[in-house]
């Protein structure tokens, strides 16, 4: 099988569960080692057993992304198991709801601490390392967000998660350019409605039934959907993409 990933190192945060723990295995698949990160360290242990069964290098760290102090600690682990860090995937992030008139502000500033200064300073930790290490400049960093269709488009009863992807979007194209003349590639992906814990309890409930039935193709999207502009955007293919928001939502924003 072609491993275009193999000898690199990603980290994915958030990969206890849902699209995390999906893109990690694909990463392995794809020949890299990766560093999985998260808070709940049982499921990071369940993860890690299944890329290894599968043939996989893989590492846990626990990590709150909301800790921005923790992120640096954390990252020198990774390094210190499997090597330096090539690939970071921003994927760590939690839901936000509530109406605007009502969400609490501890729920709003938990929303941007986890999805935008984590999003931030994990991805600072891990561009001075793959500049200190050589990997920017042997033209293998590559750093991709996880966004959402939120960042470009209204889900109503959403304003603080939205307003949060949003900010990833522009970080992406602001870190991109800021690290352009490192090599480091920043790109992120914005996915449409994918099931997973996130979301499991509205659409499991009348409302999300209704919402999938308004998508133009009337279903959800499947992890394995995001899986062709993950791998680009994390391998040699992204050399010349830098800044970039790739949408990859079945249609469902249109
Ligand atoms: N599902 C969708 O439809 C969809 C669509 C577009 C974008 N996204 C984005 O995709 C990403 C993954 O979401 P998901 O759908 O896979 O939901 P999920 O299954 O709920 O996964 C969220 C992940 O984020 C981790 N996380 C939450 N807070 C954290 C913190 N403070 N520090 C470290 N990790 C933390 C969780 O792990 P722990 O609780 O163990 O820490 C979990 O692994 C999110 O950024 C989400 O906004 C999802």
């Amino acid at each position: 099988m072609n491993k275009p990933l193999r000898g690199r190192v990603a980290v994915v945060t958030g990969a206890s569960s849902g699209l995390g723990a999906h893109f990690a295995g694909v990463l392995s698949a794809a020949g890299a080692s990766v560093a999985l990160a998260a808070r709940r360290t049982d499921r990071l242990a369940t993860q890690v057993g299944a890329i290894e069964a599968a043939g996989g290098r893989a590492f846990a760290v626990p990590l709150d992304v909301a800790d921005a102090a923790a992120i640096g600690p954390a990252l020198d682990q990774v390094e210190a198991q499997l090597g330096p860090i090539s690939i970071l995937v921003n994927n760590a992030g939690v839901g936000g709801e509530g109406m605007a008139l009502e969400i609490a502000i501890e729920d709003f500033d938990r929303t941007m601490d986890v999805n935008v200064r984590g999003v931030f300073f994990a991805a600072r930790e891990a561009a001075r390392r793959m500049i200190a290490s050589g990997e920017a400049a042997a033209d293998r960093a590559r750093i991709v967000n996880i966004a959402s269709i939120a960042a470009h488009t209204v889900l109503p009863g959403l304003s603080a998660y939205c307003a949060s992807k949003a900010a990833v979007a522009m970080l992406t194209k602001a870190l991109g350019r800021e690290w352009a003349r490192h090599q480091i590639a920043v790109n992120a992906l914005c996915p449409g409605y994918i099931e997973t814990e996130i979301n499991a309890d509205w659409f499991a409930g009348e409302g999300g039934q209704k919402q999938i039935k308004g998508f133009p193709r009337r279903r959800l999207l499947e992890p394995s959907d995001l899986d062709a502009a993950l791998l680009m955007l994390a391998g040699p293919a992204a050399r010349g993409i830098t800044g970039t928001l790739i949408t990859v939502d079945d249609g469902q924003s249109l």
